[in-house]
Order: C-alpha cells, then sequence, then structure tokens
C-alpha cells in the first residue's frame, strides 16, 4: 500500500480519470471529490485506472504484463532497435529542451526508451496500462523524479495542461483508436507544449520497394508480390524463435491494430488544431529477418542505406517508422484534410 504521506506530493498531479476533478487523500487511498471513487497504488506505483477497460485493453495489459521481460531483451538484443533510438529518434527528440520541463510518458512500458530523459527532466510521469512493465521500470530506473502511474492513456489521470513535453515510444498503434488518445494528449499538454513520438508506419514489403525502384511490369510485379507473401509468412515455430516474447500470443496485427500512415497523423493532429512535422526513419530494402539480424555493423548499413534511399528516391512514404513532432497550430495554418 501506498502510505498517506506518500499521496500528498501527487494530489496536484493527479485527477479522477473519468471526471477530471482533483482528489482527496483519505488513509490509503486517493478518492475522488465528484463521483466518489477511491484509487490505490502499490510500492509507488498508483492505480489510476478508472472503470472498466475494453476488451482490447484487457488484451493489451495481459500481454504487455506477460511479455515484459522477454520483450525488453527483445529490444536490448536486437542492434535494430538501440540504432533506431539512439543515432535517430533522441538526437532528433533533444533538439527540444527537455531541462527542467514536466513531461509525460505515455505508454512507458519498460522505461527502455525514455530513461535517458529522467535526468534532464524536472519530472517524468510514466504511464502504462500494465503494471508489471510499470514495476519492472521503477526497478530499473532509480531515478528520484520519476512517477509512476497505471492508467489508460486514453482516459489519462491528469488535470489539463499539465505537461510540457509528451512522449510516445511506439504505443499510439497499440490502441484500437489512436485518436482518442490524441484528444487526451491535446488536453493535458500546456499551451507551448510539445508531443514527441515515433510509432511504425503502415508496412511496406521490401518487395513492393524494389518494384517502385525498378518500374517492373505489372503482371510480373503482381507474381512477385504474391510469392513474396507466402515466403514471408512466419511459421509459428519461426515466430518463437525470432520474437519469443509473442510466444502466448494470438495475434501480432491484432495487437498493432492502431498502425497508421504519415497522412492519417498529419489529418489527425490537424484536426485538434497542432501542426505535425515528422522524420521518416529505415526502409524495408530487404527481407526484415536481415533487419533483426544481431549483427549491429549490417543492420547499421542497411539503415545508412535506408537513409540514402528515402531521400534519393523520395521513399519517405514507405518509411518503417516516423519520428513526429506535434506542437500546437497557434496561426491556424494547418487545416485537416
Ligand atoms: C511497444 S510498447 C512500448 C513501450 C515503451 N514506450 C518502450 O519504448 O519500450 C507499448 C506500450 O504501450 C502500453 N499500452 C498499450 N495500451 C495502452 C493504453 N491504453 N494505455 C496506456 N498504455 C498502453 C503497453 O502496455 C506497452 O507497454
Ligand atoms: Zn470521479
Amino acid at each position: 500500500m501506498i502510505s498517506n504521506s506518500e499521496y500528498r506530493p501527487i494530489l496536484d498531479l493527479l485527477v479522477c480519470p473519468e471526471c477530471k476533478v482533483g482528489l482527496r487523500a483519505q488513509e490509503d487511498k486517493l478518492i475522488c471529490s465528484n463521483c466518489n471513487s477511491e484509487f490505490t497504488g502499490s510500492n509507488g506505483i498508483y492505480n489510476m485506472i478508472g472503470g472498466q477497460l475494453s476488451r482490447h485493453d484487457l488484451e493489451q495489459q495481459r500481454v504487455a504484463d506477460e511479455t515484459c521481460a522477454g520483450y525488453h531483451k527483445f529490444l536490448i538484443t536486437r542492434p535494430l532497435y538501440g540504432l533506431i533510438r539512439d543515432k535517430y529518434v533522441l538526437p532528433y527528440w533533444l533538439k527540444d529542451n527537455f531541462d527542467g520541463k514536466s513531461i509525460l510518458d505515455i505508454g512507458s512500458g519498460t522505461g527502455w526508451s525514455t530513461c535517458v530523459i529522467a535526468a534532464r527532466a524536472s519530472m517524468l510521469v510514466n504511464l502504462d496500462i500494465s503494471l508489471e512493465r510499470l514495476r519492472f521500470a521503477k526497478a530499473r530506473l532509480e531515478a528520484q523524479n520519476v512517477i509512476y502511474v497505471q492508467g489508460d492513456m486514453k482516459k489519462t489521470p491528469f488535470p489539463d495542461k499539465k505537461f510540457d513535453i509528451i512522449l510516445s515510444y511506439g504505443s499510439l498503434h497499440h490502441l484500437d483508436n489512436p485518436e482518442t488518445a490524441i484528444a487526451e494528449i491535446g488536453r493535458v499538454m500546456n499551451k507551448n507544449g510539445v508531443f514527441l513520438a515515433i510509432e511504425p508506419n503502415i508496412k511496406f514489403t521490401w518487395v513492393e520497394f524494389w518494384n517502385e525502384i525498378l518500374h517492373l511490369p505489372k503482371p510480373l510485379e503482381k507474381r512477385i508480390t504474391n510469392l513474396y507473401k507466402v515466403a514471408q509468412k512466419y511459421t509459428k515455430k519461426q515466430l518463437e524463435k525470432e520474437q519469443p516474447y509473442l510466444k502466448n500470443i494470438k495475434s501480432k496485427e491484432e495487437l498493432h491494430e492502431g498502425t497508421r500512415d504519415i497522412d492519417w497523423y498529419k489529418n489527425m493532429f490537424a484536426k485538434f488544431s497542432f501542426k505535425l512535422e515528422y522524420q521518416p526513419v529505415g526502409l524495408e530494402m530487404v527481407p526484415p529477418r536481415l533487419l533483426m539480424s544481431k549483427n549491429r555493423i549490417l543492420v547499421e548499413s542497411l539503415l545508412k542505406c535506408s537513409e540514402w534511399c528515402i531521400n534519393r528516391f523520395k521513399k519517405e512514404k514507405n518509411a518503417y517508422f516516423n519520428i513526429m513532432r506535434a506542437t500546437r497550430d497557434t496561426d491556424g495554418a494547418t487545416t485537416a484534410k
């Protein structure tokens, strides 16, 4: 249980996720002043999931809980992920000044992506639906200024305009309706705030890439694409070997249902009066198994080639991921299509 004295410092940070009104501390609970919902926590992690989670979110939560350590190990043993984070995402994100800022990381997971941020921020709030992932992150990150909140990023327990910077490292595409989280980002971000993200792009295959470059005749293109689809399918056994943390998961696609392309993001952010800048990263020019290789030099070279091809052949729409930066559109320059 979290003690009464531990609750006091976060009383101006947390609100009821349903009513968005303040909470009062009573014994070892936080109580909504409007609907009287009670919130508790354990070992420094506040449980702020109000009400019942949807079936989709319960499944996300189950998978995230069960795959916590396996997923973390996968990230640190595949050079692709560390390279993308260190050579592309963090340099892009850190162009904004993080010093002394209040930061919210939505879908913070095990803290793999944003652990370096804590040292710069005045306060880093890690929000995730998975208690196991928050526990894992808390055990690894010893920084004093990090607060751990179990909650739903579509219905966050924070007051309006609370954060200077909001981060999402690969979390929005886990939602069945990412637009709800974007609305919530707009609510909790302050007037001059920044939203920084990296999200996967909708999938383009390496066959499509080469078809476009070499301009293959249409019938041949179709045949190769069909062949590719058959050859590409992982058997259950191969998938277990490649991504062992997915062993008990029915469908990887369902988990990533919210994957969108950059035009969707541009329109959605415009709808909420944000303007969006972005940088595409990585291309599927080779079978993905090569990108998953443990050979760092190979993967680094493939990323360099991707960078070159994106610029040379204007292939940004085929990128693997999009790094994004959204700010409020104060001059109203952007309009949703
Ligand atoms: C791909 S992981 C990314 C984790 C972390 N950002 C990182 O880079 O390692 C996606 C995370 O989103 C979380 N998540 C999924 N749905 C969520 C929701 N509705 N609210 C909050 N977190 C959610 C999962 O529990 C998981 O930790
Ligand atoms: Zn309430």
